[in-house]
């Protein structure tokens, strides 16, 4: 599949897409305190999206069974919703996708339940930073590598392990579009791609508050930090533009 460059119109197909993500994001978050189920989470979020006339694109994609992924404390991603009660301190990375006339709009936060632990705050904060460092790069003559270098160096500065088993992605009419976007750079892959006026990209750094290293569960789809320390994740569907990239599920609060 090669890289799709989208029209004004398309991009703002996708915006409408993204605000469906970023208003159930809001509705999840609201919902996260001590006594929730993670189950719960997911069906306010289904709920949210089909009130709006999308479809959650998690839902069957690979066969994954929920709509959305709630991964909690050690889980970096693909967390699948059920019956963990969520406790003061936990923090829930949750990862929504919907699609809307087609249009696909993907983003995750990392939301504290209760009172959080400072360090693992910090994480969260600095996981939000890698984006916003990041996309200062995501300009038309940039390269996809100079976004993963911004993320890593920001990571690492803070002594944090950035996963490498996992990327950011193209978007667009499907979830996981070329290129992919690693929050890091290998002096052998070059600089990546060159950004043009018009990509859709998904650019979601996953940091460690420990070492990089991760596994998958044995749920099949749980990747779980080795160290068992706390992970962090943010990311949003963003457009490429002459200016500023557009935040295509970036709204009010969340
Ligand atoms: N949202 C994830 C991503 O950013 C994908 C979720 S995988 C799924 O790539 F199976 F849960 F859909
Ligand atoms: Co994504």
């Amino acid at each position: 599949m090669t890289i799709t460059v989208k029209t004004p119109e398309q991009i703002e197909l996708m915006r409408a897409a993204g605000s469906v993500v970023a208003q159930a994001l809001e509705a999840v978050g609201e919902l996260v305190r001590p006594g929730v189920t993670t189950a719960e989470l997911n069906e306010a979020a289904d709920a949210l999206i089909r009130s709006k006339g999308a479809v959650p694109s998690f839902l069957g994609y690979n066969n994954y069974p929920k709509s959305i992924c709630t991964s909690v404390n050690a889980a970096v991603v693909h967390g699948i919703p059920g019956s963990y009660v969520l406790k003061d301190g936990d923090i829930v990375s949750v990862d929504i996708g919907a699609i809307l006339y087609g249009w696909q709009g993907d983003a995750a936060r990392t939301f504290y339940v209760g009172s959080v632990a400072p360090e693992v705050q910090r994480l969260c904060e600095v996981t939000k930073e890698c984006f916003f460092e990041g996309i200062k790069f995501a300009k038309p003559g940039c390269h996809i590598a100079d976004i993963s270098a911004a993320i890593e160096r920001h990571a690492q500065s803070h002594g944090y392990g950035v996963v490498r088993e996992l990327t950011g992605h193209g978007i667009g009419t499907h979830m996981h579009e070329p290129p992919s976007i690693p929050n890091f750079v290998d002096a052998r892959d070059g600089r990546g791609v060159k950004l043009v006026k018009g990509m859709t990209l998904a650019i979601e750094p996953m940091i460690n508050l420990g070492k990089r290293d991760v596994w998958t569960l044995a749920d099949g789809w749980t990747v779980e930090t080795r160290d068992k320390k706390p992970s962090a994740h943010y990311e949003n569907t963003i457009a490429v533009t002459d200016d500023e990239p557009l935040l295509l599920t970036l709204t009010r609060g969340c």
